[in-house]
């Protein structure tokens, strides 16, 4: 049986000691280091730039899952990619051209995935599913770490997963938000192959700990 991953999400991290806390996710059983970048135009909140990106590369020993919360993002793919990005998520709600877009990430050698917001059908997705790599379902509006599930999100991942399943498709479903030790296992049975987590490894006494709980579920 194919096994789940984990995204520890650096949003919640202590950034004073952020290369303490990239050690302690390379040395864990993460399978990917995600970074949530925000433009403080497409959410209410701002993160980090390229130079940050590439610093944090030049420690991090998994994979960058890098989300991108920010409008049009056609402008700064390249210079993602340069920075370290391995993986790439855009938002649908950001992309006039998405095909274009994901052929573009494509291109450039990184792995494309499209994200959708809470109120975004997934079925918007169906035309380019066999074209992505990952779809990103947002588990709470995006912004900040430690939120709340939204109880919703279950059939959007159920419908998703049947549009793969019927697609003969080999897309990965991630969920990012509000992830805790109580909802993995029913998330893992509805077919989430990619978890993106913050508060509940970063809040935790013991994170290394918690993501050896969170990948052995
Ligand atoms: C929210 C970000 C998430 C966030 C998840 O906009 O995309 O990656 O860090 O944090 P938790 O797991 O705390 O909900
Ligand atoms: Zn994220």
């Amino acid at each position: 049986m194919k096994r789940h991953l984990i995204s520890p999400s650096i949003l919640t991290a202590d950034f004073l000691h952020l290369e303490r806390e990239l050690e302690m996710i390379n040395a864990s059983e993460a399978d990917l280091l995600h970074l949530d970048i925000m433009d403080g135009v497409f959410v209410p909140n701002l993160t980090f730039g390229f130079p940050v990106i590439r610093q944090i590369k030049s420690v991090a020993k998994k994979p960058l899952d890098v989300h991108l919360m920010i409008v049009d993002p056609d402008r700064y793919l390249k210079a993602y990619r340069d920075a370290g990005a391995d993986w790439l998520t855009v938002h649908y709600e950001t992309c006039t051209h998405l095909h274009r877009t994901i052929q573009k990430i494509t291109e450039l050698g990184m792995k494309p995935a499209v994200s959708v917001n809470p109120h975004t059908d997934v079925s918007l997705l169906e035309p380019i599913l066999g074209d992505l790599n990952m779809v990103l379902i947002m588990t709470v509006n995006p912004g900040f770490g430690g939120q709340k599930f939204i109880q919703a999100s279950y059939d959007k991942i159920r419908k998703l997963k049947q549009m793969i399943t019927k697609g003969g498709y080999e897309t990965l479903i991630q969920i990012d938000g509000g992830l805790t030790l109580e909802n993995i296992d029913g998330l893992i049975d509805v077919g989430v192959d990619v978890f993106v987590v913050g508060n509940t490894i970063f809040a935790a006494e013991n994170p290394t700990e918690v993501i050896q709980e969170l990948k052995n579920r």
